[in-house]
């Protein structure tokens, strides 16, 4: 593994201390007449811990059957980008996802995973590492959603690899504009493989983001924690609760964090009222069809050179190439 490449994780100067954008945002988000936070926060070590829980429940249905698409499909995808790829992972967290691919490349040249976690990363790494002695592993420590530098490596097609319906937690705007960036950031002759979940019925996308054993409970309230933890906040956590709905006019997920009764909460020295009832909005989780698919290509400069969807079009993995 070579030594990580960090870029702006959002902060300046004041990064260095690990908390200054996190102060800013989290001072901003619940100074709002809504309130909300940035999901970037969900994943410090606990956060990302928790997240590899959700991944294996029995209601998340969407890495189980994103797994299997791509275990089916991988020698497919291996075909069209051919020998020594330069693979690219957005949002890399644990590394597992990626092995499918891996194992299905020929000679592939290089493996750059971007992520906002540096020492999850960094152990992550060294983990793939462990297992694949020959492949040259670059990490990139960096917020996805910025423009991005990447390491500088020769070999042959880029494969871009954006799993987990990542996708949809960006609004559908910032998801286009995210495909128009990473188009440029992975070069004319790319590749991008693109995990995206499906629309479905309403009660089966709820039980996938409010689980029975509570995991994805803890995930959300985990951010109130970490406030508490990093920025001296005083959550109480047994007076705010997690609450995921699915809103149709919209078309996603919404995750919540919904105080319990009428409070006031001190926050890195200032105090913020929450009314009964009111919530924090943490995260969406866009579900999208096949055509708002295809628009959304389409509109960034993509076009959809392979469309899997496994059993009962649960989720949809797709063969991206520039247009
Ligand atoms: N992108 C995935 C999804 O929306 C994973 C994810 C992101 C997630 N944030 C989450 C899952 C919060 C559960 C809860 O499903």
């Amino acid at each position: 593994m070579t030594a990580p490449l960090r870029n702006d994780v959002g902060g300046t100067a004041s990064e260095a201390s690990g908390t200054g954008t996190f102060r800013a945002d989290v001072i901003a988000g619940l100074g709002a007449a809504r309130k909300s936070l940035p999901p970037k926060y969900f994943y410090d070590a606990a956060g990302s811990r928790l997240f590899d829980r959700i991944c294996t429940l029995p209601e998340y249905y969407p890495t189980r059957t994103e797994a299997g698409i791509l275990t089916e499909h991988a020698a497919d995808i291996g075909r069209a980008v051919g020998r020594q790829a330069i693979l690219v992972e957005f949002g890399a967290g644990s590394l597992v996802k990626v092995r499918t691919l891996l194992d299905a490349l020929e000679q592939p040249a290089a493996y750059i995973p971007i992520d906002i976690s540096e020492k999850h990363l960094i152990a992550a790494s060294g983990e793939l590492a462990h297992a694949y002695p020959r492949l040259k592993i670059m990490p990139v420590v960096g917020d996805f959603t910025a423009s991005l530098t990447l390491p500088q490596v020769s070999g042959g097609r880029v494969l871009g690899f954006f799993p987990g319906s990542t996708i949809g937690n960006f609004t559908p705007e910032e998801a286009r504009r995210f495909l128009v960036e990473a188009g440029r950031t992975l070069g004319a002759d790319a590749r991008l493989v693109l995990g995206v979940d499906l629309k479905k019925a309403k009660e089966r996308l709820e039980a996938a983001y409010d689980d029975a054993a509570g995991v994805t409970a803890a995930f959300n309230l985990n951010l109130l924690s970490r406030i508490n933890r990093e920025l001296g906040g005083g959550f109480d956590l047994s007076r705010f609760a997690h609450r995921a709905v699915f809103n149709s006019e919209l078309g996603r997920i919404e995750m919540h964090i919904v105080s319990l009764e009428e409070q006031s909460v001190a926050v890195a020295g200032q105090m913020f009222h929450f009314a009964c009832g009111e919530t924090i909005h943490t995260e969406n989780s866009y579900k999208y069809d096949l055509p708002e698919i295809r628009a959304l290509a389409d509109a960034s400069g993509w076009h959809i050179e392979d469309a899997w969807t496994g059993d009962e079009a649960l989720f949809g993995v797709f063969l991206l190439s520039r247009s």
